[in-house]
């Protein structure tokens, strides 16, 4: 019965969109790695491991203009070719009883099987079929802070959130913090951007507030944008699947009745989810993409398949052991609680 209703979720989720158009597509992994050009420009070893996709741009130092992704970038990891944007978030690993960190793979979402792990990508340009301006080029932000370990903080943010998957297809139940309880189909971290901007920066200091949510209401509602942030912009959305079938026996499981999941900056809590993006489409595909409606499928656009996505790669530049049973999270991110306070 449960799968029942969650396939039904599911497959409605899946209708919705038609009545407000939505971009849907997959992009495989393109490196997993410590780089975070956006926090640690330049850095070869940024303090925690990130999983990055879209295109092979991307590197230690991206400044805007010296560097221009859609004139550097050749290929792409996204089925939408002319998106050559790098996305990515933390990684997620497993603590074993005895102390060690293994990384959690990752897989791709339903009807996208075939990539190599990778996200689901959305923009989303309205829910009430108004106008969108599309990111422009240099734009790039951050949601979410990896310094979280509560509820209350992790509230400022609205939309970060994790689905334990029953199945591939569960879409109910989203929570704030780690689920609890082993998920029979992985864990799903859904991450959802600020929709409206200042119109003016293409950046800021934290990277976080040239962008806001709606003055009131949601996004999801037709909420106003702030007259601080006047400009609409797409809704960003990831969904990023964690495989954490291999790791769901409760023997295998903390003794103190605590889940075993920690994500690469140290956070056992997943109050700290948070993800990243620079914006990389060619000339004005995204906003010509927006304009059009079009939903998921988007003739407007240039496709390729998941395989020739699968096909662009990009060479690993920091060289360290990230699979193996670790003494120690990569780059040795020590895990804290809410006071600061090293756990492990
Ligand atoms: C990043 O790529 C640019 C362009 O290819 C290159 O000039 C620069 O040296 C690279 N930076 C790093 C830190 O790898
Ligand atoms: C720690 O536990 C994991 C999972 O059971 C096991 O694979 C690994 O070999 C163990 N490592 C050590 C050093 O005991």
């Amino acid at each position: 019965m449960q799968l029942t209703v969650n396939s039904l979720a599911a497959s409605l989720a899946l209708l919705a969109p038609s009545a407000h158009a939505l971009l849907r597509f997959s992009c495989s992994q393109l490196v997993v790695e410590r780089l975070d050009p956006l926090v640690f420009p330049g850095v070869t070893g940024s303090p925690h491991v990130h999983q990055i996709i879209g295109g092979n741009a991307f590197n230690a130092s991206m400044e805007y203009p010296r560097l221009d992704i859609p004139s550097e970038a050749t290929c792409t990891t996204c089925t939408f070719a002319e998106d050559l944007s790098n996305y990515w978030t933390a990684v997620l690993y497993f603590r074993a009883r005895n102390g060690t960190f293994k990384r959690v793979p990752q897989m791709a979402n339903s009807g996208f099987e075939g990539a190599k792990g990778g996200m689901t990508v959305y923009y989303t340009p309205s829910y009430n079929n108004g106008k969108v301006t599309a990111f422009k080029p240099g734009f790039r932000m951050i949601v979410g802070d990896p310094t979280y370990r509560t509820e209350a903080q992790a509230k400022k943010f609205r939309q970060l959130t994790y689905t334990c998957l029953e199945n591939i297809l569960t879409r109910t139940g989203e929570t704030l913090d780690m689920p609890k309880k082993p998920c029979k189909a992985g864990i799903m971290a859904n991450i959802r951007f600020p929709t409206c901007w200042d119109g003016k920066n293409l950046d800021s200091a934290d990277h976080s507030s040239h962008v806001a949510y709606p003055a009131s209401g949601t996004f999801e509602s037709g909420g106003a944008c702030p007259s601080t942030h006047p400009v609409k912009i797409p809704q960003l959305f990831y969904e990023v699947i964690w495989d954490t079938r291999a790791f769901n026996n409760p023997n295998d499981w903390p003794t103190d009745g605590s889940q075993p999941f920690v994500w690469s900056f140290g956070d056992p809590t997943g109050y700290g989810n948070h993800g990243d993006y620079m914006f990389g489409w060619k000339g004005d595909a995204l906003q010509k993409a927006m304009d059009s409606n079009c939903n998921i499928n988007c003739p407007q656009l240039k496709t390729q398949s998941i395989s020739q996505g699968n096909q662009c790669t990009k060479q690993v530049t920091v060289n360290e052991d990230i699979d193996g049973w670790l003494k120690e999270l990569p780059g040795g991110m020590p895990v804290t609680d809410a006071n600061g306070k090293v756990l492990y």
